[in-house]
């Protein structure tokens, strides 16, 4: 049996123009399995009962737009995604509110960039207002879903791919875009610590005029090895360096990077400047002003591997973190290159990196006023 949310709500729930978003009766699964998952969630690992599915063809625009049980897609071997990677995705999460609400963190911020990952790869954009639609609907739907432990979130994972089954190279005339969600514990549960990073100096993450900027798949395929070697070398996380010199620190595995100057009230912020082979972080755009506002001066520039170096023997570089939506803001302690090894601060999280992480978490889990009007309430 399918029913539009207009049964159960005042209003008609629209997709897009002209696309109503359908809502499917799913079962689901029973209270007590659901509150086993939501007691120990871990990331990534576990599914709510519904996902959302919307289907585009050229020539048809956006069509079929349901809230369907959570479950296998079946797929054309010959689907183009599976051969040339027209694949985009986001990351966001949703914050059980004090107040018993539930809302999602900038996820215009998230609607933009995924346009704009779809634009390059040649893929037709999720209209903005039909991305925040489908997130909402999922949200709401799955609501029973958002964990309430300390830290806890319901991260969302919006992804569009190609999915005409057609083996010539061009941009394929049909695609899937789905919405899927999964409960996460805390990122730190036994406490914040920093991590360990190794700079790769054998591979490169992206290059002016390639993907570096936006979220799509193949970045991360392609940055699996040099987190392999990581891995091999001791270390937690690879840290990219720009593709042209290995001379300026571009970026941590999936995070923005910050280093801090001097100290207490004074303490300045440098973060790499986006020159388009970064991401523009959501988390690193939100700190920037959440620093301002703390009075911290913050710089957007290259920063060298040598600048950094020279910073941490000569006492001026006091802190260094990495930001993103899973983890809001790791420490980076001990940095290992084939260049000489160096340790951040004294093996601790600096006191800015906690500050600075405090306040995000804060803002996300409704804790503090939202004066930037970043909290989007869904249900
Ligand atoms: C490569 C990369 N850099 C940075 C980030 C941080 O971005 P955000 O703060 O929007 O999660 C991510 C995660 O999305 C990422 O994958």
């Amino acid at each position: 049996m399918t029913d539009t949310l207009a049964d159960s709500r005042t209003s008609a729930r629209m997709f897009a123009d002209g696309v109503p978003l359908v809502v499917e009766d799913v079962t689901t699964r029973p209270a007590s399995e659901r509150e086993a998952v939501l007691a120990d969630p871990g990331f990534g690992r576990y599914f709510t009962d519904r996902m959302f599915v919307a289907r585009y063809r050229v020539g048809e625009g956006w069509y079929d737009a349901r809230l369907t049980a959570y479950g296998p897609l079946q797929l054309d071997p010959a689907m183009a995604t599976l051969h040339y990677a027209q694949s985009i995705f986001e990351g966001l999460k949703a914050y059980a509110q004090p107040d018993g609400s539930v809302a999602t963190f900038r996820p215009e911020a998230n609607a933009a960039r995924f346009a704009r990952s779809a634009k390059r790869l040649a893929m037709p954009p999720v209209p903005e207002e039909s991305f925040l639609a489908a997130v909402d609907a999922l949200v709401d739907a799955d609501r029973d879903w958002v964990p309430t432990g300390p830290d806890q979130t319901l991260y969302l994972r919006p992804y569009q791919m190609a999915s005409e089954p057609f083996l010539g190279v061009r941009p394929a005339h049909e695609y899937l875009f789905l919405v899927i969600a999964s409960p996460a514990g805390a990122y730190f549960p036994r406490g914040v610590h920093p991590v360990s990073v190794y700079l790769s100096e054998d591979y490169i993450r992206a290059a002016p005029g390639g993907t570096g900027d936006i979220k799509c798949a193949g970045n991360y395929a392609a940055s699996l090895l040099a987190q392999e070697q990581a891995i091999e070398a001791g270390c937690d996380q690879v840290v990219w360096l720009d593709a042209a010199e290995k001379r300026y620190v571009e970026e941590m595995g999936g995070m923005n990077l910050f280093f801090v100057l001097g100290s207490g009230d004074d303490a300045e912020l440098v973060t790499p400047e986006l020159t388009g082979t970064l991401l523009p972080g959501i988390t690193r755009d939100s700190l920037i002003t959440v620093a301002e506002e703390m009075g911290h001066r913050v710089t957007e520039r290259r920063f060298s591997v040598d600048e950094w170096r020279q910073g941490v023997a000569d006492g001026s570089v006091t802190e260094t973190f990495a930001c993103g939506t899973a983890a809001v803001i790791t420490p980076v302690g001990e940095v290992k290159a084939r260049t000489g090894d160096f340790t951040v601060g004294d093996g601790t999280p600096g006191p800015l990196t906690m500050r600075l992480r405090e306040s995000l978490l804060d803002i996300q889990h409704g804790r503090v006023a939202d004066t930037h009007g970043w909290l989007h309430r869904v249900s």
